[in-house]
């Protein structure tokens, strides 16, 4: 499947056509940074997946040439991943089709907010076959690969240490993201103290 999912997504019939509106499941990126109007949020969960930082991203945080990571979902009915359901009126997936365009289908998944309620949400999951996607990685090599990628959208390290600072303010224990942001940080630690030390001994030109 091509990278590019905006046509595909605009395409399917999930959207009511009077205006009503639809709960939307965010599991990545829209949990620190929604970026669109809503009428409400809530925690969500979706059962029988799992978050992992195995897509790749040329037009976010990272490039064609140098593609980032970001997060997708990956099916085993053993897990769960909690996010946020956003209600939202259906002229929102205008842009967000276009945001989350490099290899994402909309889905529509069942979902159960943290109160208990099983609602309909629609998800935006980038599968296999799409190709951008990058696979399985060691979590210290994904966090390698994420210090040297930077996009329009900024560096990828932003999007780890936002995401990993967004779960952990609403309780949620996600090992692999806070594994990756571990061995992030003592890179960046690394790097820092690396950076510093030409600083203060700078070869002599
Ligand atoms: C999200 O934050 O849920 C999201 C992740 C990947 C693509 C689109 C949205």
């Amino acid at each position: 499947m091509s990278a590019n999912t905006i046509t595909l997504n605009r395409n399917s019939d999930q959207l009511p056509d009077d205006g009503r509106p639809v709960w939307l499941f965010g599991y990545g990126s829209l949990i620190y940074k929604a970026g669109f109007d809503y009428l409400e949020t809530r925690t969500a969960t979706i059962q029988g997946w799992k978050r992992r930082f195995w897509q790749g991203s040329h037009d976010h945080r990272g490039t064609p040439e140098r593609p980032g990571r970001v997060v997708t979902l990956i099916g085993d009915e053993q897990a769960s991943c909690t996010g946020l359901a956003y209600r939202v009126t259906p002229d929102v997936f205008e842009q967000l089709d276009v945001r989350e365009k490099n290899g994402y289908l909309r889905l529509v998944r069942p979902l159960l907010l943290a109160d208990g309620e099983a609602i309909d949400g629609l998800v935006y999951i980038a599968t296999e076959d799409n190709a951008a996607y990058l696979g399985p990685a060691h979590e210290a090599e994904i966090a390698r690969h994420v210090l040297l990628s930077r996009g329009p959208s900024g560096p990828n390290s932003e999007y780890v240490l936002e995401l990993a600072r967004a779960l952990r303010e609403m309780g949620v224990e996600d090992p692999h993201v806070f594994a990756i942001e571990h061995h992030l940080r003592l890179l960046l630690d690394e790097d820092h103290k690396q950076s510093y030390s030409s600083i203060q001994s700078p070869e002599v030109q």
